[in-house]
């Protein structure tokens, strides 16, 4: 495992749950909490953001891909962990929908990595790499 992952996957996957605690959904009441650890030891986290208009509603992991992309990063995404459930109440390990694999696609495609996704569960934790859950991928690459 990655030395920084090693040292960081206890409070990558905390930063997810404290995440959650943010999730706006008063539609679905799904709670889902995300967090992405680069490769400089840096957590940046995200919680859903439900919209009115439904189909509108964004995902944990875009949101967090989001505020990274604001606060400057291009590539060096390591890991994501995620969480989720009913009323914020965790049961089973959920994994990124397919439009959150493409967000963070791009994310990880900017530095050329292939983040290890955590996807985290009351009694389990389910790890895969993006390029497993995602694979042949659309990516910055190609458009180079
Ligand atoms: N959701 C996420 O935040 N991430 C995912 O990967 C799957 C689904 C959110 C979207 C919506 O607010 C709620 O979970 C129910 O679908």
């Amino acid at each position: 495992m990655n030395e920084v992952l090693a040292q960081k996957r206890v409070a990558l996957i905390a930063a997810a749950r404290g995440a959650m605690d943010t999730a706006y959904a008063p539609y679905s009441g799904f709670h889902v909490g995300a967090a992405l650890l680069f490769d400089d030891g840096a957590i940046i986290t995200g919680a859903n953001f439900e919209n009115a208009s439904y189909g509108l509603s964004l995902c944990a992991e875009t949101v967090a891909c989001s505020i990274a992309a604001h606060a400057g990063r291009r590539g060096g995404l390591l890991a994501v962990a995620v969480l989720g459930g009913k009323d914020g109440a965790v049961d089973a390990a959920i994994s990124p929908c397919g439009r959150c694999r493409q967000v963070l696609n791009e994310l990880a495609g900017l530095g050329r990595t292939d983040p290890l996704v955590l996807c985290v569960g009351a009694n389990e934790v389910v790890e895969m790499p993006l390029s497993v859950l995602l694979p042949n991928a659309f990516g910055p690459a190609n458009l180079a």
